[in-house]
């Protein structure tokens, strides 16, 4: 089998990936359309222009502005459902997706509104598709901790819909430790926990995940690197870190693919995963990112293998489902 079709055989979770990340040039010409909302471009190929980036904030400013055409529960159906046709042409069998309600909830939208496309476009997928999905609700980090309460507060009517909650935007000069308070409420009302750490910022951001949210998986923490005791805890827990290469390389956390860390993490006894973030911004789904990192840091196939192991090994299905797919990777 060729490295490309492995890629491709192989069954996969993705457990880093923002679904306002997914809305892809043309759903959002049409949505704005039928919504008639402007959007500052007159053609794709001016939108494709405009997503070259040079950090993670210059990328953020154009997230949400792309996030505002998005008002009716339908177009939250439909973004979620083109991502999970996507899920399908990659061999995704289970995903976990973040959502940021308060880039909505500020603009009047109603949370249920959002809540209620999403939901729906995940049973369609599992009925439809056969793809298993959870979703994760994410604090916007360059709000107020106070935002993030209200958030929470209005996400408990939804608990069951909602497996986790998470944190992204803006690190740099957020730290984990600005929301320890609400993320000790999450937990108390069961929810497991995730956040962004070590992306753009120090490794001293992903000790905070740690001690203090206390999270289940560090998102991106590509950082730890610089820090060979966190290096240890990490591998000692098998802490997973949902990594996301075309992300790193298209926000210059790394210069070229070449000198991505993901394969010395997985070197080094890390539960390491692939994952897309944003694919409609970033340059690919699931699959692009397999093959960008295979190519460029010469993969073998066991570690090929290993990264889709992990995926399932980090995700949050039953132990009966983990084993399941990771039974049918050791079979290929
Ligand atoms: N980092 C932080 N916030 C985000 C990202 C990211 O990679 N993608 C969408 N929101
Ligand atoms: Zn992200």
């Amino acid at each position: 089998m060729s490295q490309l079709d492995l890629i491709r055989a192989l069954p996969k979770a993705e457990l880093h990936v923002h679904i306002e990340g997914t809305f892809e040039p043309e759903l959002m010409f049409a949505i704005a359309k039928r919504n008639q909302v402007a959007i500052p471009y007159q053609t794709i190929e001016e939108v494709k222009q405009a997503y070259n980036f040079h950090n993670l904030q210059s990328f953020l400013d154009i997230y949400y502005a792309g996030a505002n055409v998005l008002i009716h529960e339908q177009d939250f159906y439909d973004l979620a459902w083109a991502y999970f046709e996507k899920c399908q042409q990659d061999n995704v069998v289970h995903t976990e997706m973040f959502f940021d309600p308060q880039t909505h909830t500020v603009r009047g939208i109603a949370f249920e509104t959002v809540l209620n496309g999403l939901v729906r476009a995940c049973d369609d997928a599992k009925t439809k598709l056969g793809i298993s999905s959870e979703l994760i609700m994410c604090f916007l980090r360059h709000l107020s901790e106070e935002d993030a309460i209200e958030t929470l507060q209005q996400a408990l009517p939804f608990k069951d819909k909602i497996i986790g909650v998470g944190l992204d935007s803006s690190e740099v000069g957020h730290p984990p430790e600005k929301f320890e308070r609400v993320f000790a409420q999450a937990r108390e009302a069961g929810f497991l926990i995730v956040a962004h750490a070590g992306e753009e910022g120090p490794a001293e951001y992903v000790w905070q995940a740690l001690d203090l949210l206390k999270v289940n998986r560090i998102d991106h923490g590509v950082r730890s690197e610089e820090d060979p005791v966190l290096m240890q805890r990490l591998a000692k827990e098998r802490m997973p870190l949902t990594v996301c290469p075309l992300s790193n390389l298209k926000l210059c956390v790394v210069d070229d693919m070449r000198d991505h860390n993901i394969k010395r993490l997985l070197e080094q006894g890390l539960c390491v995963t692939v994952n897309s973030d944003d694919p409609a911004y970033f340059g690919g789904y699931m699959n692009d990112n397999f093959v960008a990192i295979a190519d460029a840091l010469n993969l073998t196939e066991d570690e090929l293998k290993k990264l889709a192991i992990h995926s399932f090994e980090a995700s949050f299905l039953n132990d009966a489902e983990k084993e399941k797919w990771i039974n049918q990777i050791h079979a290929l």
